[in-house]
């Protein structure tokens, strides 16, 4: 499947990282946002992120100007003219994201695909949204998106191979490497990682150690970029917990159980480097 034009729906974290990888390998993007404002915003903190790797040598002046001219801001996918493929990465709502898919299978060129960035969300019930759930798979991008190179790529119980195929394909037509997974809570990602970081947070919580020491042990004992309350913070504590209670619950498994303590921060709103406090503090933010 030859694509070229793309509809990424959502301007958040991930949706303008997703939106700033597309532009970059050259195709052509709508980018949807409830509010002009909103879309605005999204378009800056691109602007911005491809300075980064200017700055880097990764990206020249020429490369990211033409990159953010790729960019159209608009409010509804009715305004992406003719799109091929769409990444829906609002928040992790199901029937904000059901919604968001009808208005795509509204606006969709035949044939185009759908995919959903969910993190945990099942793929499957999203694409019983729409008229053809063969052609909707799950894309799962991590944060930063133009830094993280893999993509998570999630068959729901309907994708069909076609689609499968195209999403692989374009995974390495924007310089990632897709990893397959089925359609179970937190796929590999999220089912792999987030009881780490919730175990950690146990540690924390019974006092096994400092949160510097927590972190130190995975960080230089384990290689990791991040400690896991350090990472935790980065994804938000909100975040964190929501995937725990789906991972809980879609497997009725206690080993699953959010860690007190990470429910008691989330209560608090310190919910990590986007409330300005999480487990360290984020002066500025
Ligand atoms: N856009 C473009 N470039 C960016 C960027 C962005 N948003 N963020 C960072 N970078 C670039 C920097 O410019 C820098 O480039 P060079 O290597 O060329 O110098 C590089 O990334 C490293 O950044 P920094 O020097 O600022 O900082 P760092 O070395 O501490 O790295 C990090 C930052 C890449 C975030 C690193 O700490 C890291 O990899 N952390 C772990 C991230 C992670 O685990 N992500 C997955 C989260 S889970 C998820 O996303 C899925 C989910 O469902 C919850």
């Amino acid at each position: 499947m030859d694509i070229k034009r793309v509809c990424v729906v959502g301007g958040g974290t991930m949706g303008n990282g997703i939106a700033h990888v597309f532009a970059l390998k050259d195709f052509e993007v709508t980018l949807v946002e409830a509010k002009k404002e909103l879309a605005d915003k999204a378009l800056a903190v691109i602007a911005r992120n491809l300075d980064r790797q200017v700055a880097k040598g990764a990206v020249t002046a020429a490369g990211r100007d033409a990159a953010l001219a790729r960019i159209k801001p608009a409010l509804s996918p009715k305004e992406a003219p003719g799109f091929q493929f769409a990444v829906e990465a609002v928040s992790e709502r199901m029937e904000l994201k059901k919604s968001v898919f009808r208005e795509l299978d509204a606006a969709a060129a035949p044939g185009a695909i759908l995919a959903t960035n969910t993190s945990s969300l099942a793929v499957t019930e999203i694409a019983a949204s729409v008229k053809d759930p063969s052609r909707v798979i799950g894309m799962h991008f991590m944060n930063p998106v133009p830094v993280m190179k893999l993509v998570e790529l999630i068959r729901g119980l309907q994708t069909s191979d076609e689609t499968y195929q195209a999403a692989r394909e374009l995974s390495i037509a924007l310089g990632k490497t897709p990893a397959s997974a089925k359609d179970f809570p937190g796929f590999i990602s999220n089912r792999v990682l987030m009881p780490m970081i919730n175990e950690a947070i146990f540690c924390l919580m019974e006092g096994v150690s400092t949160k510097e020491d927590i972190d130190a042990v995975m960080k230089l004992g384990m290689a990791h970029p991040m400690g896991p309350l350090q990472l935790a913070d980065y994804i938000g504590l909100d975040v964190c917990l929501a995937i725990m209670e789906v991972l809980h619950q879609g497997f009725c498994d206690s080993k699953y159980r959010p860690c007190p303590l990470l429910r008691q921060m989330v209560q608090a709103g310190r919910l990590g480097v986007k409330s300005g406090s999480g487990f360290y503090d984020y002066p500025g933010k």
